[in-house]
């Protein structure tokens, strides 16, 4: 069975949230939005993720807007999330290893889309050491 993995972003993120679902097949990908480009409030989307991970539909995340900032900090309003904003594969392997974050929080007007996919395989391939 594929490992579900939830996935927003708003309009500042949105062609890295497609290109991310086309490029890891093996996920099967829970896709909460937004839609097109037409401009949207990023926080919708983080608290939507968050509820999500309330409710125990997935245990991890991906969110995107333009600089990851945004929709990083309204996630992490939320008790039962822990955003981890990364801006290269480094950042990705330290915050699952020791924060166990559960979201991976993503600039698409910072990192090019390479890095971000090594940034994606890193964080969902590597375990919190407790
Ligand atoms: C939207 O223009 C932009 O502000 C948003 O995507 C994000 O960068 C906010 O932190």
């Amino acid at each position: 069975m594929k490992r579900k993995i939830a996935i927003a972003s708003d309009h500042g993120g949105f062609s890295y949230k497609q290109a991310i679902q086309n490029h890891f097949e093996d996920y099967d990908w829970l896709d909460l939005g937004t839609d097109s480009t037409e401009s949207v409030d990023y926080p919708d989307f983080a608290h939507e993720m968050a509820e999500r991970i309330r409710g125990g539909e997935v245990d991890t995340g991906i969110l995107i807007c333009g600089t990851g900032i945004g929709i990083s900090i309204a996630a992490n309003r939320h008790p039962e999330v822990r955003s981890a904003l990364c801006t290269d594969a480094t950042m990705a392997r330290l915050t699952r290893q020791h924060n166990n974050a559960n979201v991976l929080a993503l600039g698409e007007r910072i990192i090019g889309l390479e890095s971000v996919f090594d940034i994606v395989e890193t964080f969902l391939n590597t375990e919190f050491e407790g």
